[in-house]
């Protein structure tokens, strides 16, 4: 079942990837095209239900932005809130962020289970980011604000990471830009080497949905087909976009 939630303005709703924490609209704007999106996701299945700490979401956001060193990011505000609230709900024992860069995408996920944003008690959340430098610093990143050492970043290609693991997955979540001309097309590979891993309910959150279409298409027609997963949704609060599928 292949749906769409899609705000209004999110062609105007535009963010400078060079100032990861400016306020882009006032906070009741942003929450409640989030907790949309989230509705949108419930009545697809995806969701048991909607609510989520929003003291401990600016908690996270408030640690991210005294403690991370981000040289870019192309994570929304709106983003940022939308995984945060996913990851809230849904409470992944293991989860996986692939392609992690500065960590920014990482924690946006992982700030659920670990540090001030911490709502749950997680096993292990791992970001695996291809490049070292970029993984070693992301990991000095996470260090920062969760010491307990159950979210970490290493440095791997994740299609070769996410194959090892033995764990079933909760939450995969997709980032990795990977060479030439295939670029986010590394996607399906990456889902392919956990897919079998994923159980019933799990989630796989795909970024860049709406401006990597093109280089998706063979992942977006992967997942809208109710054979692989029960049901995926474009969420598209900003120009970038997220695929979000159930299985
Ligand atoms: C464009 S960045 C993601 C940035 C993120 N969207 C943000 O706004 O912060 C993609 C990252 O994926 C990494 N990457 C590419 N192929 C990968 C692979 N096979 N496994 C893990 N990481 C990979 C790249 O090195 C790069 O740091």
């Amino acid at each position: 079942m292949a749906l769409e939630f899609r705000a209004p303005d999110w062609n105007t709703y535009h963010m400078d990837y060079g100032k990861p924490h400016r306020q882009l609209e006032p906070p009741e704007k942003e929450i409640a095209v989030v907790d949309a999106a989230l509705n949108a996701l419930r009545e697809a299945g995806a969701l048991p239900q909607t609510s989520y700490d929003h003291a401990k979401l600016l908690a996270m956001r408030a640690a991210v932005q005294e403690h991370f060193e981000i040289p870019w990011t192309a994570i929304t505000p709106r983003m940022q809130r939308f995984l945060y609230a996913v990851n809230a709900i849904k409470q992944p024992a293991v989860m996986v962020a692939a392609g992690c860069f500065c960590g920014n995408t990482f924690i946006s996920n992982a700030g659920a289970g670990v540090g001030p944003g911490a709502c749950y008690t997680a096993r292990q959340l791992v970001g695996v980011e291809i490049k070292p430098e970029e993984a070693a610093r992301a990991e000095r990143n996470v260090r920062r604000i969760d010491p307990t050492g159950v979210a970490r970043v290493v440095a791997d290609d994740a299609v070769h990471f996410v194959a090892e693991l033995r764990e079933p997955i909760g939450i995969l979540y997709l980032d990795a830009d990977g060479t030439g001309k295939r670029g986010k097309g590394v996607y399906l590979d990456i889902l392919q080497a956990g897919y079998k891993r994923m159980p019933k309910g799990s989630l796989v959150l795909a970024h860049n949905s709406v401006n990597s279409a093109a280089q998706l298409k063979e992942y977006l027609s992967f997942v809208r087909d109710p054979v692989q997963f029960h049901a995926s949704i474009n969420v598209i609060m900003d120009g970038e976009g997220l695929e979000v599928s159930v299985r």
